[in-house]
Order: structure tokens, then sequence, then C-alpha cells
């Protein structure tokens, strides 16, 4: 770990925090890229997008159904608890917006939170309105159908070439727009900022005025947009980042 700045939190401190695979790396969950990712053994393609789905959908939820199986013992990590502790402490002042679909911070005790790319233990239909549904299932023989219409059920997952959710995109940019008032603190984790819009948002932070902080193993991609690289794991920073407990 290189030296780790503390940052002190004033009584108008807004901390936006936008985290990636690497916060759940030390709770045992693989991350998607570099030597042991995700990425190297399935073709990203064929398993997380639309198209992929539509010409193999057994693959795609065998797929979902190893990491349903994978992530389902796992526990938060001093990473996502030391968020939990920041948001008592800011209250509204706070928002945390993950990339991750794993839960860990649902259980860890997160409440302002947005899962900007789905929930692995949540399906809905592929077809129709029925509303989403935790679902802890696996399926790799069978493919499951929707009880309302038929159709092939298919993971909650935010595909590539598919939309977020514009409520999610909109509580980021009002939570940014009020932020902008104050001391404002933008802080990504164990993200690789290479997957849009995600990757954007510490640009639109700057533009809000915000200090921006990276707390990373490596430099990510966007490290060049970042006022601080913290460099080490998330579990080991994050606690002692804002002055302990
Ligand atoms: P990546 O796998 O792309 O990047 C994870 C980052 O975490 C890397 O830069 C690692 O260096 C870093 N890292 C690993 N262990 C760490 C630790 N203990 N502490 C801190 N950092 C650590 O994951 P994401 O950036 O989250 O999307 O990937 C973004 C999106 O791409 C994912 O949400 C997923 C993926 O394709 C979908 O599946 C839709």
């Amino acid at each position: 770990m290189t030296h780790a700045p503390s940052f002190r939190l004033k009584p108008t401190t807004h901390v936006l925090v936008l985290t990636g695979a690497g916060i759940s790396a030390e709770s045992g969950i693989a991350t998607f890229r570099g030597v042991a990712g995700m990425w190297e053994n399935e073709p990203l393609q064929a398993v997380a997008s639309p198209q992929g789905f539509a010409s193999d959908p057994l693959r795609v939820w065998r797929f979902y159904s190893e990491r349903r199986t994978s992530a389902a013992p796992c526990h938060p990590n001093a990473g996502h608890l030391a968020l939990v502790a920041l948001e008592a402490k800011l209250g509204e002042r706070f928002l945390l917006v993950t990339q991750n679909v794993d839960g860990l911070h649902y259980k860890a005790g997160s409440e302002r939170m947005i899962e900007l790319h789905g929930n692995l233990f949540t399906s809905r239909c592929s077809s129709c309105d029925r509303a989403p549904f935790e679902d802890t299932n696996v399926y790799r023989d069978e493919l499951p159908h929707c009880g309302e219409c038929n159709r092939f059920l298919r993971p909650h997952i935010v595909w590539f070439g598919e939309a977020l959710d514009p409520s999610h995109l909109n509580a980021v940019t009002d939570f940014m727009e009020r932020a902008s008032q104050h001391d404002f603190i933008f802080l990504a984790v164990g993200t690789s900022g290479s997957v849009w819009p995600a990757a954007g948002f510490v640009g639109l932070g700057r533009q809000a005025g915000a200090r921006t902080v990276l707390v990373n193993a490596d430099p990510a991609e966007n490290r060049g947009s970042f006022d601080d690289f913290v460099q080490g794991k998330a579990g080991e920073i994050l606690p002692t980042l804002f002055g302990g407990p």
C-alpha cells in the first residue's frame, strides 16, 4: 500500500462513492479484467450481451448460475463495512453507486446505494413487463420460463449494448448538483475505469468541483482524471481514509 492520505470530513462534506469489482476481491469474488479475470475465461459478448442471450440462452444462464453459486457464500469485507460507517456519518450527504452485481454492499448494510449494473440474485422476464424478482436458483440444464407469459427469464443484469436505468443516472447527477454547492469528494474504489458511463463519473465530479480520489490495486485506465491515487487494497485503505472510526 502507498502512503494513504486521510481526508477530513467537514459538516457539509458530500461523498459520492463509485465501486467496482476490486472492492469485492478480498471477499473472494473474481474481478472481470486482469490475469485471473472472468473475461479471460468467457467471451464477454457470448455471456453478457443481448446477442449472446439470443443465440445461446442456456450458456448465459450457466455462466450466471456459476456466479450465483460462487457469490452466495461470500461475505462483505472491511472495505464494504468502511462505506457503511461513512454513510452513518454523512447520511443524506452520502451516495454509493456500485457496478457490482454481487449484493455485498446490501449484505454489509449500505442503504443509500444504487446497483448500476443490476443484481445477480434478481431475474426478470426477457419479454413481458413483469417486475424483476429475487431469484437465487441456478439453471444449468433447463431454461427458466416466465410464470406469466412463458418466455425465457433472464438475469437482471445490464449487459453490454444495453442502456442503464435512467433513474439511476438522474440520481447520480442530482446528487452531484447538490454536492457542487458544498465540500465534495468523489471516491472511486476497485474499478478499472474502462466501462462507461461509470468511467465518466469522475469527469462529471470534477466539473461539479469535487476532489477526486481513486483507491485501486493498479492504476485505472482513467487514473489521469483523479487528483489523488491511493494504490493498494480497498479493505486495507478504506477503513482509514476518512480518519478511522
Ligand atoms: P474490473 O475487473 O475491470 O477492474 C477491477 C479493478 O479492481 C482493477 O483495476 C484491479 O486492479 C482492482 N482491484 C483488484 N483487487 C483490488 C483490491 N483488493 N482493492 C482495490 N482494487 C482492487 O472491474 P470493474 O471496473 O468493476 O459489467 O468492471 C466494470 C464492469 O465491467 C463490471 O461491472 C462488469 C464488467 O464487464 C458488467 O458485467 C455489465
